[in-house]
């Protein structure tokens, strides 16, 4: 292909046909198509955008452009995905979950990055739990127990993970047929039949505006469907942090109280309402009921303990989800009803506290992190501790603080927050 004329299209406000767009990315998968050519691709989509048919062939050439896993033998194969938030465990109580009311998990997930946090990461404050899984054991284990949760392999849309670090070093993230075909060239590379996907909108997400989400949310849902798969879309609040603690043993504790049939009233929900539309979509019984009722009885956690020990996790050592030893309150500086818990900050609070990453590949303290001791529509006297960060000898504790200030907004009146948004 002669690459200044693929170009030129682009940058014309043109449309690709499949074939070139197909030959492109696989060049860049092979290693043909220079860095230079490629950004300057990915700088005229940002303005040229895309057509809906371009997304979705674009998405399934980044798929093929690696291993695909063949699920095809499993049952009621599901999948869910969310756009990244702060304090966002629902992976850890929906898998397990899905697959004691019959479905079956076998899913890919993430480190985290930035402000916003990963599965994986959540799960490795479980001592001995095996993030990386070969494909006999991943499909040995979908079948055996129902859920296998690893993380991503170099061979999966390897043509995406070139252009997403391009992505990052050319300020051409923020494009919605480039993220949306990103996300779900993984996803379709992942193999599952029904796919939800969680759009994060608010403060704390990469879309902070509803319509967005919207939007990203339907060029997800095209992709997905053009490619033989059923997907539903929630769009969901990431105002405030998602439940009441964020950092990454915390969470796993906090998902461990849901599983039980505790934990707290957002979570559960988000857990519920997600549960419902993939059962649904897969065929199963996936009343509101019927999923709380998994929660409940036991048969979500003891699903989950079964995946975890699976992968070589073990909850009763004593130094499982061990947390950071010391503590330090944020406390309310006036009394009022909660108003604004900033996710942002929140997320960005932890990372200075060593719970997150600045850059890929960084170490981080899985301890550390934030518990909120309250939400927004909540009643708070001067001085009571809205948050506590629990930290590590100090380290980070001044930065975390100051992120924090202005975090907390505190009024008259206020009204809890919408949890899920919609559906795109
Ligand atoms: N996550 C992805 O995998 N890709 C994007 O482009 C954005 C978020």
């Amino acid at each position: 292909m002669h690459l200044p004329e693929f170009l030129q299209v682009k940058r014309d406000r043109g449309a690709h046909d499949p074939g070139s767009l197909r030959a492109f990315v696989a060049g860049v998968a092979d290693g043909s198509v220079p860095d230079y050519q490629a950004a300057a691709w990915l700088m005229a989509v940002c303005f040229a955008g895309m057509t809906d048919e371009e997304t979705a062939v674009y998405a399934d050439a980044l798929a093929a452009s690696g291993d695909r896993l063949d699920l095809g033998d499993l049952p009621h194969t599901v999948d869910k995905h969310s756009t990244g938030g702060v304090g966002d465990k629902t992976t850890l109580v929906l898998a397990p979950l899905l697959a004691a009311l019959g479905a079956t998990v076998a899913k890919v997930s993430g480190r985290g990055l930035g402000h916003t946090g990963g599965t994986i990461d959540k799960l490795e404050a479980i001592p001995g739990y095996r993030a990386t899984v070969d494909r006999e054991a991943f499909l040995r284990q979908a079948h055996e127990v129902g859920v296998v949760v690893s993380g991503q392999s170099q061979r999966m849309a390897p043509a995406d993970g070139v252009l997403y670090a391009l992505r990052d070093a050319t300020a051409t993230v923020a494009s919605l047929p480039l993220i949306a075909a990103s996300v779900m060239s993984k996803k379709l590379a992942g193999g599952a039949r029904a796919i939800q996907l969680d759009v994060k909108v608010g403060r704390g997400a990469f879309m902070t505006d509803l319509a967005q989400g919207r939007e990203l949310g339907r060029l997800m849902r095209v992709i997905g469907e053009r490619a033989g798969r059923s997907v539903g879309v929630t769009l969901s609040s990431m105002e405030q942090p998602l439940g009441r603690t964020v950092g990454n043993a915390l969470e796993v504790r906090e998902a461990i109280d849901a599983l039980r049939g505790g934990g707290p009233d957002d979570l559960r929900e988000l857990v519920i309402a997600l549960a419902s539309d993939l059962l649904h979509a897969s065929g199963l019984d996936g009343t509101p009921e019927r999923v709380a009722a998994a929660l409940d009885d036991g048969s979500a956690y003891e699903r989950f303990v079964r995946w975890v020990a699976a992968q070589g996790g073990d909850l009763d050592r004593s130094d499982a989800l061990a947390l950071a030893p010391d503590a330090s309150d944020l406390t309310a500086e006036r009394s009022g009803v909660v108003a604004e818990l900033d996710a942002l900050a929140f997320g960005r609070a932890v990372r200075q506290l060593g719970g997150g990453r600045a850059a890929k590949g960084d170490r981080i303290d899985l301890g550390v992190g934030i518990r909120l001791h309250a939400k927004i529509g909540d009643r708070m006297s001067a001085g009571d501790p809205v948050a506590t960060l629990l930290h590590r000898g100090g380290h980070g504790l001044g930065a975390a603080h100051a992120v924090l200030s202005g975090a907390v907004r505190i009024a008259d009146a206020a009204e809890p927050a919408p949890l899920v948004l919609g559906r795109a």
